[in-house]
């Protein structure tokens, strides 16, 4: 017997296929029988998992998180630990919304989707997109949010998304191309940014070899979206998080210093029961320059 169709899942993309294009040709997609389509006739078929992959051309060399990096980001924040960075990410997305406007959001390197649930919650009638380029966050994504639809693309080759077509974009820890922002958002839009800090997570860096940010990342952010966007308001959001030894296993097994696996478990077995480590990341919103504010 065939699985059953995950219709909930297909109606989350067929309500945003006309915000979609093709990413041979450019042109608009339409909901067909289990597929996306534009006028040119090219198709993509809707996954059984309800995600959509419009990724192209060669095999990219960067295919995003695996499927165990998924399984410890969502374990961590199912923990709870990241809900004051998803409040203030919802209340920086909810600030640029207008009472009976449609909203379409979408979440770039959106992994599990749980950011983007927190800001689809907060916001109505909002449409979501979570764009991956990773085909298991494309699985995730699809069933985390009932008005979430799930895109594998890649980034860095532009977004599928139609000219202007995004009320509001987000980057939570994930690529940013600030080129195919300016092209897809409104010119009221808004791109919500979110960075750690030097002090995010910190206290695991000497102890189990967690990845440094680069104190150079706010320049860098900064100049890369320079003359695209401007700043409209930041705000730091920082706290202390005691973390039992499984809770640090699943923040190392999420990032990039995931790859570090046998060294880093012997090392989080020399850590005390509990565990304290600072939260800290920056949350910006940025408008298109040249937009009203
Ligand atoms: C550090 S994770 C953050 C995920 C999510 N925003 C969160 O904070 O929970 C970065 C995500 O970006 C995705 N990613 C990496 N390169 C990408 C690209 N070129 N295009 C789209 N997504 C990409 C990865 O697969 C991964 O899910
Ligand atoms: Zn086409």
């Amino acid at each position: 017997m065939s699985p059953a169709r995950p219709v909930a899942e297909e109606s989350a993309l067929a309500a945003v296929a006309e915000v979609l294009s093709c990413p041979e040709c450019d042109r608009g997609l339409s909901p067909a029988d289990r597929m996306l389509r534009c006028e040119h006739g090219h198709s993509f078929d809707i996954a059984r998992q309800g995600y959509v992959s419009l990724l192209t051309g060669a095999a990219t060399k960067m295919s995003g998180d695996t499927a165990a990096m998924l399984d410890a980001r969502a374990a961590f924040q199912g923990a709870g630990y990241f809900t004051p960075i998803a409040e203030t990410i919802a209340a920086a997305a909810a600030a640029g919304h207008t009472p009976g406007a449609t909203e379409v959001i979408a979440d770039i390197g959106a992994g599990t989707g749980y950011y983007l649930a927190r800001v689809l919650d907060t916001i109505p009638d909002a449409r979501g997109i979570a764009f991956d380029i990773a085909k298991p966050a494309g699985r995730r994504c699809a069933r985390v949010h009932p008005r979430a639809a799930a895109v594998v693309a890649d980034a860095w080759r532009g977004l599928p998304v139609r000219d202007h077509s995004l009320t509001t974009a987000m980057s939570v820890f994930a690529p940013r191309n600030p080129d195919a922002l300016a092209r897809a958002l409104t010119a009221t839009g808004r791109y919500v940014v979110v960075t750690p800090t030097t002090r995010h997570l910190a206290e695991l860096i000497a102890p189990v070899g967690m990845v440094t940010v680069d104190p150079d990342k706010d320049r860098r952010l900064a100049e890369a979206l320079a003359g695209r966007f401007t700043l409209l308001d930041t705000t730091t959001v920082e706290y202390p998080m005691v973390l039992p030894r499984a809770d640090i296993a699943n923040v190392v097994a999420m990032g990039p210093s995931a790859h570090h696996g046998a060294a880093a478990g012997e090392r989080i077995a020399g850590l005390p029961d509990t565990y304290e480590v600072t939260a800290s990341v920056t949350v910006a919103t940025y408008a298109p320059t040249g937009a009203p504010d």
